[in-house]
């Protein structure tokens, strides 16, 4: 609900409440982001008192309002010039390099839905709008801010307008979705940051005086540094304490700033990067920001992430995908790398169809002449001696399986050696006169060009209308040699900007052209993991690092802000081809499976035994499919050296132990507690029956052999589970097998169903 109130702005969510009012300088003062606050509870005001401290140098505001110091208010939206010397949020520079402006409120406007458009469109079915229209105090330049509120997920959406009526241009340096003041710094900050196959990675800092920068300058919004951030107090964790997640909408360069100011004040603001930025405004012309995704939660992070998680699903993915249960792939990637036939292809796909497999990817080689990774990007037309019948007759071949065929592309980028580049090499972004600097032997088209996407749109549709079900739309390289060659350019800062709007532009025909198409983003594994990806692209490949061990990390750090519907994890060989680190194939399936399972291996250098495993994993996965796609994420308490996550939903909950080592002679049971379990409640708890190979316990397979192997199936209230937890069964540690001895490896998973009875 969104209500003013003799200039004070009320937006309130379920457990949250955002306040500002017109101060009488006739600036949006921020009053208050936390806990749910009514509109009309007594002594609101005496939330900041009233304007009585005075300053040592302080610049006041003027001769009037000497008690207005702009640096040590709580701002929505600040500019330079007036006093603040905080970070900005916008920085527009006019005749000749003036920087300074001085928005005031000029009007509002609230209603209900969301009427403006950017995209990536975000849908408003049921949200209200507030719109503040200010104006700057001597010039006609205006500043519109949209606060987009969704009760239910405790979302607000934010953005930014600016508008220039002058007759003089405005250079655009700065421009942010958001910016969020709070009064007081005693909050830690984390972040999720990493590199190619270790992406999102959780980092934990306390706040401390000075500006710290989190942003991506590689024209995409990277792996180095996710665009989403945490302020969390410190002593918040998973389920307890105040936390605020700030994300933006974008895929290109973005920033993060996180002020505490000489007062002590906290400020962050989420914009484009400034880094190489620049937009050009005439008389008339607007700039819309992307959008940015701000949320509250009292009650700890995985409340936070589950907000986020159903925001995501409910508004930034297209809607028909939102709830969709997504099938199970196999891709041929790590199965071949490029040494394919189709002979081969259609044999991996029919052990995978025999297996229960549901779709088919073919990666990287099909086209062209890309016979390794230095030729072919840019030229869409099937490899004949590699698919002798076309992709059309490579999509038969699959459906006749009964499975869904998928297909990859890497539409942004072209190779020197191409018929692309040979015809177009002024598509490619590079500077004229210097030699370009290159990524996996590859380039980037211009996207800011409209040929370019005219032909990408034409290239691709003709590839998707082979009978495709699905694309892994990929992107393997990060921008260098900023320039574009387009004849529209009008100032070369646009370029990153210009890239990703042609980006969405062309995604946004595609998939409206295409909507039964289900999309992957990829970018090196992780490196385009955002919300803007999100909207089109309804799941992404999560890494390139598929070892078990790291994908804890990199699960984790993805779950905090991002559905587990959106994260697309294989299983893949051992040892793994990342890290050569050897796990069981049941270990790498427990971590796979949370989120939309796949396979990437060969299935046919696999023994019958292995793809029995195999067969009885994904029979497992598709009974609690929805679950492990949609349902509500939880870390419970750790034990013994074990992780344990659990999935919720309606009726069902599944748990994941791991293991990064076995201990031995431990002398104690490891304890699963559910500390939000239903009291009044009796759950059922089962172990997932798994496979042990003779293998992997070598000589002591003939005494593991000899022993009954109960099954760990038992009934428990939920106050013992909540308020104690129950010991699990024994785990192997050097003193033979008991019936109930359970083998978990290092890099260990077991999986629990729990039911209510
Ligand atoms: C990237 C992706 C991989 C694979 C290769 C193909 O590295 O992350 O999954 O698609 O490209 O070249």
């Amino acid at each position: 609900m969104i209500e003013e109130r003799k200039g004070w702005f009320f937006i309130s969510t379920r457990h949250s409440s955002y306040i500002m009012r017109i101060s009488p300088t006739g600036h949006i003062e921020h009053i208050h982001y936390g806990g749910y606050i009514p509109s009309s509870a007594e002594g609101i005001g005496q939330i900041q008192g009233p304007d009585d401290i005075r300053l040592g140098d302080g610049t006041y505001y003027d001769e009037d309002h000497q008690h207005t110091f702009l640096s040590r208010m709580l701002q929505e939206y600040s500019v330079p010039g007036k006093g603040d010397t905080r970070e900005s949020a916008l920085i527009a520079e006019y005749r000749n390099g003036l920087i300074t402006l001085d928005f005031i409120y000029h009007s509002h406007r609230i209603y209900s839905g969301k009427d403006y458009a950017i995209l990536p469109q975000v849908s408003g079915d049921g949200a209200d709008t507030l719109e503040l229209t200010l104006r700057d105090t001597v010039l006609p330049v205006y500043l519109v801010l949209r606060y987009t509120s969704y009760e239910e997920e405790d979302v607000i959406l934010r953005s930014a307008e600016i508008w220039n009526e002058m007759d003089d241009e405005v250079l655009l340096r700065t421009v942010s979705s958001m910016m969020l003041d709070l009064p007081d710094s005693e909050w830690d900050l984390m972040t999720f940051d990493g590199a190619w196959a270790r992406e999102r990675n959780e980092y934990r800092r306390p706040l401390a005086p000075g500006v710290v920068y989190v942003d991506s300058k590689l024209g995409f919004s990277s792996c180095e540094h996710n665009s989403l951030v945490f302020l969390l107090r410190p002593d918040a964790d998973d389920s307890h304490g105040e936390a605020i997640a700030i994300n933006q909408i974008y895929s290109g360069n973005h920033q993060e700033r996180v002020e505490v100011s000489p007062f002590g004040l906290v400020r962050v603001i989420a914009s484009i990067n400034p880094f190489g930025f620049g937009w050009k405004l005439g008389k008339g012309e607007s700039f819309r920001s992307p959008e940015a995704v701000l949320s509250y939660s009292c009650s700890g992070l995985d409340k936070l992430s589950a907000s986020l998680h159903r925001f995501a699903e409910r508004y930034i993915v297209r809607s028909q995908y939102g709830q969709m249960d997504r099938p199970i792939a196999i891709n041929n990637w790590e199965a071949t790398y490029f040494d394919f036939t189709e002979e081969k292809i259609m044999k991996l796909a029919a052990t995978a169809a025999s297996v229960g497999i549901e779709l088919f990817v073919l990666d990287d080689g099909w086209f062209g002449r890309r016979t390794n990774d230095t030729r072919g990007l840019g030229d869409w037309t099937v490899n004949r001696s590699k698919l002798p019948e076309g992709l059309s007759g490579y999509a038969d071949k699959i459906h006749s399986l009964g499975m869904k065929a998928g297909i990859w592309v890497e539409p942004e980028m072209v190779s020197m050696d191409s018929e692309l580049y040979e015809k177009h090499p002024e598509w490619m972004i590079a500077i004229p006169g210097r030699r370009p600097s290159a990524g996996r032997h590859q380039y980037i088209l211009d996207l800011s060009r409209a040929d370019v996407i005219e032909y990408l749109f034409q290239s691709m549709s003709s590839v998707f209308s082979s009978g495709i079900d699905y694309v892994k739309w990929d992107a393997n390289r990060n921008m260098s040699d900023y320039f574009t060659s387009s004849p529209d350019a009008r100032f070369q800062g646009e370029l990153f900007h210009r890239y990703i709007q042609g980006l969405y532009s062309l995604l946004d025909r595609l998939t409206s052209a295409f909507p039964d198409i289900l999309f992957e983003f990829c970018s090196s594994g992780g490196n385009r993991y955002d919300l803007g990806a999100l909207a089109f692209s309804p799941q992404g490949w999560v890494s390139d690092d598929t070892d078990a061990m790291e994908r804890m990390r990199i699960q984790n750090g993805t779950l905090r802000g991002y559905p587990l519907s959106s994260m697309s994890n294989h299983v893949t060989a051992s040892p793994n081809h990342q890290n050569l680190r050897r796990t069981g194939l049941e270990d790498r399936f427990g971590v796979a499976c949370f989120g939309v399972l796949g396979y990437e291996l060969d299935l046919n250098k696999l023994s019958d035994e292995e793809l029995s495993v195999i067969k009885n994993q994904i029979a497992f996965y598709k009974a609690h499919r929805h679950t492990f796609q949609h349902g509500t994420f939880h870390h419970l308490p750790s034990s013994d050296g074990a992780l344990f996550w659990a999935v919720e939903s309606s009726d069902e909950m599944i748990i994941l132990e791991y293991q990064e080592r076995n201990g031995v002679n431990t002398g104690r049971h490891r304890r699963l507690r559910i500390p939000f379990a239903d009291r009044d409640t009796v759950y059922s708890i089962e172990r997932r029956g798994k496979h042990v190979f003779r293998e992997d316990l070598g000589d002591l397979w003939k005494d593991y052999e000899s022993v009954l192997h109960e099954p760990f199936s038992i009934r428990v209230s939920g106050a013992v589970l909540a308020e104690a937890g129950i010991a699990l069964p024994p785990l192997f540690m050097g003193r033979g097998f008991e019936p109930a001895t359970r083998v978990l490896m290092d890099n260990g998973a077991d999986l629990y169903v729990v039911r209510k009875t």
